[in-house]
Order: C-alpha cells, then structure tokens, then sequence
C-alpha cells in the first residue's frame, strides 16, 4: 500500500482530517489529491488552509475554506467559501488568533453538512512555538485524524503528545520523494505572488473612515496606518471578505485609500494585522 493509500483509507473513515508536517514534506499535495479522491468517491469535500504564509485558499494573511468537487491540480483551484484574516504571514505572533480561525471554519465546514473536511497546516512543528501552535490549532480543529508526514522524528513531540489522548488516531506517513524542496526565497517569492494576483483583481477605493472605521485587531480605532499595511476587509456582520493594501490615509478628508477586490459598498470596517506588502 503506497502512503496515498493508506492516507486515503484513513481519511475517508474520519470526518475531520488534519494534515501536519514541517516545511516541504508534501502536505498541500497530500490534502489536494485527499480531496479530489474523496470527492471522485461522491462525497462532499471541504479544505480549511490554515497556513497563512504559503496559501493557497484565499490571500496570505488568512485562513480559508474552499469546496472541492472534484479532481484538482492545485487547493487554490478549490472554490473559496469564506475567509478569517489573522493579520500577518506567519503564525507567530498571532498562535491563538490562526488557532480560533481554523476551528470556526471547520465547525462551518461540518454545519454546512460537508462530509469530509480536510485541514492543510503550515509547517512549524518544531520548537515550543511549533508545538504550541500545532497543539492549539489540534484543540480548535477537533480532528478524527491526524496524518503525520515526517521524514526521520521532526513531528514526533507533536505526534506523541497527540497520541496521549482518545482522539484524534494519528497515522504516520513517509513524504513522496517527488516532494521539491524551497529555499527561503522560493517561498517568500510563492507568497507575494500569490498577493500580486489576489490585489491584481483589486479597485483603488477611497472610503471614509466614518462608514468603515480601521481598527487593531483588538478593536481600537486606528487614527494612521502606513503605505503597504494589509489589511482585512470586514463586512457588515464580522465576517472577513478579503484583504486590502493601505496605499494613503488622508487625514483632512477624513478618508483611506486602499487596494481591494472587494466591492466598496460591501465593506463595513478595516482591521489592522503587522505585514506589509510593498507592491
Ligand atoms: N507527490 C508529489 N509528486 C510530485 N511533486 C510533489 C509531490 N508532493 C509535493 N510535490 C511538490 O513539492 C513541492 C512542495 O510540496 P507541498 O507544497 O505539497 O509541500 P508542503 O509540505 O505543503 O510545503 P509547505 O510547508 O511550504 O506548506 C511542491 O512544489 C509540490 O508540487
Ligand atoms: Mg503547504
């Protein structure tokens, strides 16, 4: 039995299938062709991707939830059902803040009566921070399964602190040797490309910061952000709808100047994360 195999007859018994594994071990290969298997099989397929560096469901600085109905050559080419912004590329800073996302869109996923619901993660596993993050995004996400990709013991502190429990059954996996390993710059290359053609779709808008008020992430309204700030694009009841690119605040008017996709009239408020994009 290849590791597909066995990741396939794994995944199709669990409802909620988590996929964990450091950096270029294959992990977003793995959860495309999980979902296009599962979906080839009948079912309905929903992906959250809660990488907010490398995305490929919805802009950077986000976590997404796509449906995929059927084979795919890329999770990006999964139909975007909603978006949470966290606010910058790497998990980091804001553990709790991807941690809390990831977990509403599967309860979203699961409640919209998806039958298998696949979640792609970034690939800090190592170190306290990686464990943390890991195990805090385990917690929100409430998987059946775990599915491992490890190349010697790099996710065994996480696999073993998982096996502690119940739930969820974690399966080991060896990556596929086709797996391409990217430098640093590969990846920051792959992210603002993936920002370059996310804003590539976007209209210039000056809004009034009396009808979309910008605030932190905590809620305080912002009186200045810089050029180049990402922003996340809020719609009148919360809900994220994209991302913006600050381009000006223009104080006398009382206006911000920004880069979205997002239609004017749909955007209710702006909140701040910490990265920046300079185009
Ligand atoms: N089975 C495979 N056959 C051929 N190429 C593959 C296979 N799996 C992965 N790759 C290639 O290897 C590269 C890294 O794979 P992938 O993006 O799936 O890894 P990842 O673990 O998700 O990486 P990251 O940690 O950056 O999210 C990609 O260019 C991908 O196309
Ligand atoms: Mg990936």
């Amino acid at each position: 039995m290849t590791p597909l195999d066995r990741a396939l007859e794994a995944a199709a018994r669990a409802r909620v299938t988590l996929i964990l594994g450091t950096s270029d071990t294959g992990k977003t290969s793995l959860t495309a062709r999980l979902a296009g298997a599962l979906a080839a099989r009948g079912e309905r397929v929903a992906v959250v991707d809660a990488d907010v560096g490398q995305s490929e469901i919805g802009p950077p600085t986000t976590v997404g939830l796509g449906h995929v109905a059927g084979a795919v050559a890329r999770l990006g080419d999964a139909e975007v059902i909603a978006l949470e912004f966290v606010g910058d590329t790497s998990p980091v800073r804001y553990i709790r803040e991807t941690a809390d996302a990831t977990g509403r869109l599967v309860r979203r996923a699961l409640d919209a009566g998806f039958e298998r619901v696949l979640v792609d993660t970034g690939g800090l596993v190592e170190g306290p921070l990686g464990l943390a993050l890991k195990r805090a995004k385990v917690r929100a996400a409430d998987p059946d399964l775990v599915l491992v990709l490890q190349r010697s013991d790099e996710s065994e502190p996480i696999a073993r602190a998982l096996e502690r429990d119940v739930r969820p059954r974690v399966v080991r996996l060896a990556p596929s040797p086709a797996v391409v390993r990217r430098s640093a710059a590969r990846r920051r290359e792959h992210r603002e490309r993936a920002l370059r053609d996310y804003l590539a779709h976007a209209a210039t808008l000056t809004l009034p910061t009396a009808r979309a008020p910008v605030r932190d992430r905590r809620g305080e309204a912002l009186t200045d952000v810089a050029e180049g700030l990402l922003l996340g694009v809020l719609g009148a009841g919360g809900e994220t709808l994209g991302i913006a690119r600050v381009r000006a605040w223009d104080a006398a008017r009382g206006c911000i100047v920004v880069d979205t996709p997002v239609p004017a009239e749909q955007i209710a408020a702006l909140v701040a994360g910490r990265a920046t994009w300079r185009a």
